[in-house]
């Protein structure tokens, strides 16, 4: 028995790999059905689905963008205060007197412009190769509550730094969600937590913006790659 065979049919490997040598059929499908990295992939793909000229790899980049939002929001947790007496001297002092203060600002702000840009080409790649056609139309609604999601967490994050430019572009915002038919007045309430935008708004827009809205996208971005999986990876074939 060569090396090999004696280390992969040892205990220890098998106690880690589920499986064998991938030298056959049925070891380089276990490689990738028990192993959870592996697994957001199907056992088959067809070749040209890997090619980065195919998918520009724009859903990724729409990935690491929320996954690096994440990680910066969480730092900004730290130092941010949503109160209207404190909320704009403390942006300002995050970025005049905090170590890289600055930089972590920028970070989470390009970072949700590069977001809302890569979700939408993403988008437009999906329709320009027809990737949304069955079996794939469920994903693709899948993704249009992702890209409203997206623009949600911009808009609430925008009131954020409460600086004029916040405030008004909220008072804007709203005031156009209030001409909604039926509950135009409703949401607006709703969503500012009173007649004007204040206190309550600020509160409102934090709560979606750190909490509610991030838990929705984790949840949806699962779904969405788990279907990338179940319908058979992209919809690349030979003659696209
Ligand atoms: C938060 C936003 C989104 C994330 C993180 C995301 C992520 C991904 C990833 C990683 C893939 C596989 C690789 C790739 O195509 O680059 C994918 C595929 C796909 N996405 Fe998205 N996506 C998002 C938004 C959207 C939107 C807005 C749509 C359309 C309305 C959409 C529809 C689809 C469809 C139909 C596929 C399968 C594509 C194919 O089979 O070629 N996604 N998505």
């Amino acid at each position: 028995m060569s090396l090999l065979t004696t280390i992969t049919k040892s205990r220890v490997w098998r106690s880690f790999f589920r499986h064998g040598w991938p030298d056959n059929p049925l070891d380089r499908s276990l490689v990738m059905t028990t192993n959870v990295f592996f697994h957001l992939h199907p056992v088959k793909v067809n070749l040209k689905s890997l090619k980065f000229a195919y998918s520009l790899g724009l859903g990724v980049l729409t990935l690491l963008s929320f996954l690096s939002l994440a990680v910066s929001g969480t730092v900004l947790m730290f130092y941010y205060v949503p109160s209207i007496e404190h909320a704009f001297t403390n942006i300002v002092s995050l970025q005049t007197l905090v170590p890289y203060g600055q930089l972590l600002r920028n970070l989470h702000r390009w970072g949700a412009h590069l977001m809302v840009l890569t979700a939408v080409l993403h988008m437009a790649r999906v329709f320009y190769t027809g990737a949304y056609k069955p079996p794939r139309e469920f994903n693709w609604v899948v993704g249009v509550v992702l890209l409203v999601l997206t623009l949600g967490a911009s808009f609430t994050g925008y009131l954020l730094p409460w600086d004029q430019l916040a405030y008004w572009a909220i008072t804007v915002g709203t005031s156009i969600a209030s001409y909604e038919p039926m509950m135009g007045a409703t949401i607006k309430n709703i969503l500012l937590g009173g007649p004007e935008v204040g206190q309550a708004s600020l509160t409102r827009f934090y709560a979606l913006h750190i909490m509610i809205i991030p838990a929705f996208l984790a949840l949806l971005i699962s779904l969405h790659l788990w279907r990338v999986r179940k319908d058979g990876g992209l919809a690349a074939t030979d003659n696209q």
